[in-house]
């Protein structure tokens, strides 16, 4: 696959043009490429989105198909994951590994299952765990927007807050977040699949965090600015730095105050507080 911001960019844009679930697409780095993994049940619905890659012809891409049972996927996987650290506090280390020794001074975080968004190593996740860890103790109630593998949520409870919710659309990665808050001897409060636009959660948290695609964060922009309460914080991130000059438009300016925009490699993250009323 291509190794440009850009080329990742298309790729996902396409994917998601093609009505795949791109929260079930796996990332992986590597030196001068990065690749991604889409994973079916079915053969047939592979090979059929396969032919349709191919079509895209797209340059500097390779497309291929490889047949994995399910316990091939998930000790491949298990077999490339390493602890490392995911925040100046936290170190992620997966379950599997629990016994590998991590530096003293850090604490860690564990993961059960890495099979939805939000195994630490994507640089969103990163970004808006460093934001909710810089505000420790500086908040009490939490919500997650678009929870995937629950990680946020595990940060912000390690970040001193108390009652936590979060939702996600695809009810297997709230199955995958109720795994690793319990790995982590934690619970949410409140827990569910539902889409953004049917989330009513009655009430307002002092830290609200949405790591969502550009295109989600502006169409859904006042509903995530509802749920903060005033004088609370509010992270956003999954932003190519291209969609940047988006956010300025669509999210600067009362009620929000914007307090830090950090440019990681690919992607930003800005965290903002809401006018106390
Ligand atoms: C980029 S991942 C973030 C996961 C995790 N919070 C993190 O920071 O690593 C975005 C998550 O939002 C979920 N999502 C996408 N659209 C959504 C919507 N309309 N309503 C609720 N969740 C949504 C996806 O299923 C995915 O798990």
């Amino acid at each position: 696959m291509p190794s440009t911001a850009c080329g990742r960019e298309m790729v996902f844009a396409l994917l998601s043009k093609a009505g795949y679930d791109l929260s079930r697409v796996v990332e992986q780095e590597e030196k001068t490429a990065f690749k991604v993994s889409i994973f079916w049940d079915k053969k047939a619905e592979a090979v059929r989105f396969l032919q349709q890659i191919k079509k895209w012809r797209l340059k500097k891409a390779r497309a291929c198909f490889i047949k994995h049972c399910r316990t091939d996927w998930s000790s491949r996987w298990k077999k490339d994951w390493k602890p490392f650290s995911l925040t100046p506090k936290l170190f992620v280390v997966p379950l599997w590994l629990k016994d590998r020794k991590i530096p003293r001074w850090k604490e860690p975080l564990y993961l059960d299952t890495t099979n939805a968004f939000g195994t630490g190593l994507h640089e969103t996740t990163q970004l808006t765990a460093q934001f909710i860890e810089s505000l420790s103790g500086t908040f009490k109630t939490f919500l997650d927007v678009g929870t995937g593998s629950g990680i946020l949520v595990v940060v912000a409870k390690k970040s001193g807050a108390g009652y936590c919710a979060a939702f996600d659309i695809d009810p297997g990665a709230v199955k995958v977040a109720l795994k690793n808050l319990k790995a982590n001897k934690m619970f949410c409060d409140m827990l569910k699949a539902s889409d953004i636009k049917k989330f009513f959660p009655g009430r307002k948290f002092d830290f609200v965090a949405a790591n969502l695609v550009t295109r989600d964060l502006t169409a859904f922009r006042k509903k995530i600015i509802s749920f903060v309460a005033p004088g609370g914080f509010l992270a956003i991130s999954g932003i190519s730095l291209r969609n940047m000059r988006v956010i300025k438009k669509e999210f600067f300016g009362p009620p929000l105050q914007l307090l830090k925009v950090v440019k990681g490699r690919e992607w930003a993250g800005y965290l903002f507080r809401r006018e106390p009323q």
